[in-house]
């Protein structure tokens, strides 16, 4: 990170420009906003910089810069269209170490001004660090869009709630969750219709009649990796939760958009190496709920396939705990997709079948010999251990040995592989590439698409999160 980005207080601060004109007087009004005491020096003003003097706003000192106007500054800005003099300011300012601004010189900047988008108090600020000033403004633009004009004005009626709030929450896990109360209700609605009054005695009576904060778990898929294909709602449940209670598929990315002072626990699960038993996470999740807090349970995929939540559901409905689940896009959905092979196809595939590599009682088997069938396509979840006895098992129920295979390695993330063969090479292409989990294995004549379709008009999708997907024949 090239600057810190810091919200300075500047309230009877006292600030210096150097410069008269124009921009001299952009960056003064930016200054006046934050109410800072601002000087001005230059051999001579701009008429708005005079009437901003006569009106006893700034103070302008009629002078050609020289060293010592810095002293005792908190911030200077060098605005003048000499750079000779620009570069005085800078070293005067780096001699007293105060902060200096060199109007369009970015290397010189030890402070920059950032494209705002200004909802007072609330105040977002955005950089490039000099970088791509076009894109932080376009990116100012999409956020102009969707935060509401209203936000200012709720979060000053938060404000004006704060100490009451502060009284009657001691913690800040509770007064967190009533704010979250506030927000998800509709006292928003009426600060955004202008019904102040109402949205005041509503936060009010809110703060009265509070009831204890009730616990809930959120089971959140989260997808295959990639963070664009998270849904709305999870990201919105990672952000409200107390404590996010993960696993090893959820990608690093994923993980950064939780909320920023949750509590993590990692109840990491590998195949055959389940570090937290189910049992203690089921417990883990009910005794969570039942302190009182928002419990996020996020999960590669999607919750409901080969994700366990099926069984944590039951522990919750059991005990009454509240929860929600919020579906995700599973592996082979997303694997697939990225791959540029179609699950289905009319030429080739009329079903498709989500099969584990990995009972749970051992000796279980699969249907064989269903399984076997054309036209169908398989995706195996956890199937790179058993990788020989799926490939033996299919030729053996009559699946043809020259059925195309795919095999998906850390599908839609940035180190995504695949892999392609046929039937008979299955278990050795796994060994050949040493592959590593999380990988899923597609077996039907869609997987030779592959060849077809994954650079052709995937690279553009890819590229909005990944490097170009490595092909390995
Ligand atoms: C315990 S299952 C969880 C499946 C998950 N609930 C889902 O819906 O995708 C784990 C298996 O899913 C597959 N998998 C999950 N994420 C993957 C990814 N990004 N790339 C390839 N396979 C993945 C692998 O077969 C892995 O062994």
């Amino acid at each position: 990170m090239q600057y810190l980005p810091i919200f300075t207080k500047l309230d009877d601060r006292p600030v210096l420009i150097v410069g008269g004109g124009d921009v001299a007087l952009r960056k003064c009004q930016a200054f006046l906003k934050a109410r800072a005491q601002v000087a001005v020096v230059a051999p001579s003003f701009c008429d708005e910089l005079l009437a901003l003097s006569q009106q006893n706003k700034v103070s302008l000192i009629e002078e050609y810069f020289e060293a010592h106007h810095v002293l005792g500054m908190m911030l200077i800005i060098a605005a003048t269209d000499s750079e000779a003099v620009n570069k005085a300011v800078c070293d005067a300012a780096n001699t007293h170490n105060i902060f200096v601004n060199v109007v369009d010189d970015q290397p010189k900047c030890g402070f920059i001004f950032p494209s705002i988008v200004d909802r007072d108090p609330i105040t977002i600020a955005i950089s490039s660090a000099g970088t791509a000033p076009v894109l932080a403004r376009r990116l100012r633009e999409k956020l102009e869009a969707i935060i509401p004009h209203h936000t200012g004005a709720l979060a000053r009626l938060a404000g004006n709630f704060r100490e009451q709030v502060k009284a009657r929450f001691k913690t800040f896990a509770d007064r967190r969750q009533f704010w979250e109360r506030v927000f998800d209700s509709s006292v928003v609605r009426k600060v955004q219709v202008g019904d102040t009054q109402g949205a005041e005695q509503q936060l009010h009576d809110l703060l009265t009649n509070t009831p204890q904060p009730e616990g809930e778990v959120y089971i959140v898929g989260a997808g295959p990796g990639d963070p664009e294909l998270l849904t709305i709602k999870a990201l919105q449940l990672m952000q409200q939760a107390d404590v996010v209670v993960y696993d090893y598929l959820v990608s690093d990315e994923i993980m950064e958009l939780v909320r920023r002072d949750a509590d993590l626990v990692c109840v990491g699960k590998r195949a055959g190496n389940h570090s937290v038993k189910q049992e203690d996470t089921n417990e883990m999740l009910l005794n969570f709920a039942k302190q009182g807090k928002k419990v996020c349970r996020i999960k590669g995929g999607d919750p409901f396939i080969y994700g366990r939540g099926g069984e944590e559901i039951q522990v919750l409905a059991k005990h009454g705990v509240k929860y929600q689940i919020v579906p995700g896009i599973t592996a082979a959905a997303g694997c697939s997709a990225y791959a540029g092979i179609p699950l289905t196809h009319r030429d080739h595939a009329q079903a498709i079948q989500f099969v584990t590599g990995h009972c749970k009682k051992e000796g279980q088997e699969l249907d064989w010999r269903g399984l076997a069938h054309t036209n169908q396509t398989l995706a195996i979840y956890m199937g790179v251990i058993k990788s020989p006895h799926i490939q033996a098992k299919l030729l053996e129920h009559g699946r043809s040995p020259e059925t195309p295979i795919a095999i998906v390695e850390n599908g839609t993330r940035k180190s995504q592989r695949v892999v392609r063969g046929t039937l008979s090479e299955l278990a050795t292409k796994i060994e050949q590439h040493q592959i590593q989990s999380p990988a899923l294995l597609i077996i039907g004549e869609v997987a030779a698409l592959h060849e077809q379709l994954a650079w052709f008009g995937q690279s553009e999708q890819v590229n909005s999160f990944a490097q170009p997907i490595t092909k390995v024949a």
